[in-house]
């Protein structure tokens, strides 16, 4: 049975797997992505593989980037939350392999297509969305059972859509996109603004940041949600209802059968779910009149990414 390798390059960690054709990872290594620095990404990237084929024989190679990847599958041309800038991933990986074929895929794109062939959405016949909500909020699609590229690779950047007129400036350059509304960076800054405004109601969120409101992150937010804190909980809430709004305009856009919502975030579960469920039904136009997409968690967590794009090496 032929293996592919998988890398998923987020903004915390490179991740890589060896992968076989029924979407089975036979092997991961992991390493820290030193973000900022172009250059040091590539050789963790090259590094990833090269210990990987050390163990296993391997076709190829599918690298999943958090950013906008040109049709050709080789050029990531921009990253809002990233160092790359027209960076041609596929051609320096190769120099670099001598002569194993990679193909560099969207991050989100690739775990929406390992959800879709393995995962959440196995049973789907032909449709599926997915969205992510980690760092920044990503969007694949599926149609008539192939990935939606767009006509010049870019589509399905289903975070950055507007939601607020005039709002928050985005890492993309527009303001208002909805990453800056249903993100774990949003998340976070929800939480911030309201350990600043509500002090009182954000005692346990401000004490694990050591009293400073600028210090909370993520996993404190999800902790101090877990643990009752209503600012916490708020923050959720806040991100859960404007994730409601993008996958209800979704169902208005594509009408797909399923909607899967993984990505870092959805491990506080119901936290985020919950929020999103209520904002989705209430959205919905002609509610309880006209049948609409199921919305499920993703299932493959963070393997999603080293699946898809080892499997969309094959194609
Ligand atoms: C990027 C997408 C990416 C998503 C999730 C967004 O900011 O524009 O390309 O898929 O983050 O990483
Ligand atoms: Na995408
Ligand atoms: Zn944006």
């Amino acid at each position: 049975m032929a293996l592919t390798i998988g890398v998923d390059v987020g903004g915390t960690k490179v991740l890589g797997g060896v992968v076989d054709e029924g979407g089975k990872v036979l092997a991961t290594t992991r390493r820290a992505t030193p973000a900022e620095d172009v250059a040091k990404t590539l050789d963790v990237i090259v590094d990833v593989v090269r210990e990987l084929t050390e163990q296993h024989e391997v076709t190829g190679v599918g690298i999943g980037a958090a950013g906008w990847i040109d049709a050709s599958r080789s050029t990531v041309l921009f990253a809002p939350n990233l160092a790359w800038r027209d960076e041609p991933l596929r051609g320096k990986v190769e120099a670099a392999l001598g002569g194993l074929p990679v193909v560099v895929e969207n991050d989100a794109n690739v775990a929406a297509w390992a959800e879709f062939r393995f995962g959440a959405a196995e049973d789907a016949d032909d449709s599926m969305v997915l969205f992510t909500v980690g760092t920044g909020i990503g969007g694949g699609i599926i149609l008539g059972g192939q990935l939606v590229r767009g006509a010049h690779g870019i589509a399905a950047e289903l975070g950055h859509v507007q939601a607020v007129p005039e709002g928050q400036l985005c890492g993309c350059g527009r303001r208002g996109c909805i990453e800056q509304y249903a993100s774990g960076n949003a998340l976070v800054r929800f939480a911030q603004t309201g350990a600043k405004n509500d002090p009182g109601d954000a005692g346990l969120l401000l004490s694990l940041a050591g009293g400073e409101a600028n210090a909370i992150t993520g996993p404190m937010v999800t902790e101090a949600a877990q643990s009752g804190c209503r600012v916490a909980i708020d923050a959720f809430h806040q991100c859960g209802t404007w994730l409601g709004v993008a996958i209800a305009d979704m169902v208005q856009i594509l009408d797909p059968q399923i909607i899967v919502v993984g990505g870092g975030v959805i491990d506080a579960g119901e936290l985020l779910l919950g929020p999103t469920m209520s904002s989705y039904n209430e959205q919905i136009a002609q509610r309880g009149r006209l049948p609409i997409a199921e919305v499920r968690p993703a299932v493959l967590g963070n393997t999603a990414g080293i699946v898809g794009a080892a499997d969309l090496a094959r194609r």
